[in-house]
């Protein structure tokens, strides 16, 4: 049968069981295959299947339905976003250089400045928000534009068409964390980018129960060299969590569409209380990439960061706010409050977080499916406590 068109929506659904198991059985789901090896049922000629770290059936449907989701040609599951993330950088060579965003996820940071240097892959960090500036940093050496957007945690916005056109003028390769998107707002691949990345712990998964991370390329070179950095280094993702995954896309939809209206009024609430100082969310117009995102997204999603006047405050709210969870990650059904000082960007150093903004006031909030007035209330409640528990220790 031929296959008609389908927008993003039904893709979620139907690209995970494209393949041969629903002709076969009728199965509606992708069954789990727990098999390390696969007979061979001839000498000299193997099946597509010979060990399950070089490929697997469940692990398969997953990565044809990254592929499909995103637009690409070959999708890669990994056993966690720095993982994938990982394993696309060590496509490198030694000598070469990459530059990086540097509103960046800690752990990126960290594989960047501590690992690839280790290898003689060096980089310098540019704010991707001013494209003048990332070119100025490109070296005679340089391979790869390594960019984030949304970015974690303040939000900041790349113009994607921006730093692809700069990457072909100077014959290099752009990578994109899309993990605050997902391909549901964001294709990088349609705008010219050549490697996407997810860390699917997060939206893609959604029910904060794996650690999982994907990669996407169009190209067939470049799918062939993260196909053998993926077998070399063997950070796959198991036939399990491959399953729960494609069960978690396939509510992504639902999930984030509600996510991200709560993620609005929430934003708006925040943008005009007293105690707040900053809010950052692409989808208010104050924020400055705004009309950016509006160009290359089709929503502002469901994670914001805000910033109130010092840790005390900070940290009384916190200890007050009674709905969310206060825990690394994002992403979940579950509201999570994260504090990135201590917790997703504590691999970057003091000096370097305060240059980039990530103060002892700032934190991240990513939506989950709550009510969201009650979310609001929560919040209001924390701030009020908090506030009067502030001004009687002064
Ligand atoms: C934007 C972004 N990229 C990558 C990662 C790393 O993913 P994982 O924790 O699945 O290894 C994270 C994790 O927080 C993230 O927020």
């Amino acid at each position: 049968m031929t296959q008609t068109k389908q927008s993003i929506e039904t893709s979620l659904i139907t690209a995970s069981t494209r393949g041969d198991y629903e002709q076969k059985t009728g199965a509606v789901n992708v069954p789990i295959y727990l098999s390390s090896t696969f007979d061979q049922e001839h000498f000299d000629s193997f099946g597509p299947y010979d060990y399950s770290r070089s490929g697997n059936p469940t692990r398969d449907a997953l990565e044809k339905t990254i592929a499909e989701l995103e637009a690409g040609t070959r999708g890669f599951a990994f056993s966690s976003g720095i993982a994938a993330i990982a394993s696309a950088l060590l496509t490198l060579n030694a000598g070469d250089h990459l530059v990086v965003t540097s509103e960046v996820y800690g752990g990126t940071y960290r594989f960047v400045t501590q690992v690839l240097t280790k290898y003689g892959i060096t980089h310098t960090f540019a704010d991707f928000t001013n494209l003048q500036e990332v070119e100025t940093a490109i070296q005679p050496n340089t391979k790869v534009l390594y960019a984030e957007t949304p970015a974690n945690p303040l939000l900041g916005i790349t113009d994607i068409r921006g730093i692809v056109s700069i990457a072909k003028k100077h014959g290099l390769l752009t990578f994109v964390d899309n993990t605050f998107m997902t391909p549901l707002y964001q294709r990088p691949l349609d705008l010219g980018v050549d490697v996407v990345l997810h860390s699917a712990t997060k939206f893609l998964g959604g029910h904060s129960d794996i650690i999982a991370g994907l990669a996407v390329t169009k190209d067939e070179e470049l799918g062939k060299q993260i196909y053998f950095m993926q077998n070399s280094m063997g950070a796959i993702l198991g036939a399990h969590d491959s399953f729960s995954l494609i069960q978690g896309i396939k509510t992504l939809n639902a999930r984030l569409t509600q996510s991200s209206q709560s993620a609005l009024k929430i934003a708006s609430y925040l943008d005009h209380h007293e105690l707040v100082e900053n809010v950052y969310y692409p989808g208010l117009p104050s924020h400055p990439g705004y009309d950016i995102h509006a160009s290359q997204a089709s929503n502002a999603g469901a994670v914001l960061s805000f910033t109130l006047p010092n840790r005390e405050l900070t940290k009384a709210f916190v200890e007050h706010v009674q709905i969310p969870i206060f825990a690394v990650s994002l992403g979940g059904v579950e509201s999570i409050l994260s504090y990135p000082v201590t917790m997703s960007h504590a691999a970057i150093p003091k000096e370097e977080r305060d240059k980039r903004g990530i103060t002892e006031g700032l934190l991240r909030f990513s939506v989950g499916l709550e009510n969201v007035d009650d979310l609001i209330a929560d919040f209001e409640q924390a701030f009020h406590i908090a506030k009067k528990q502030i001004t009687v220790s002064k």
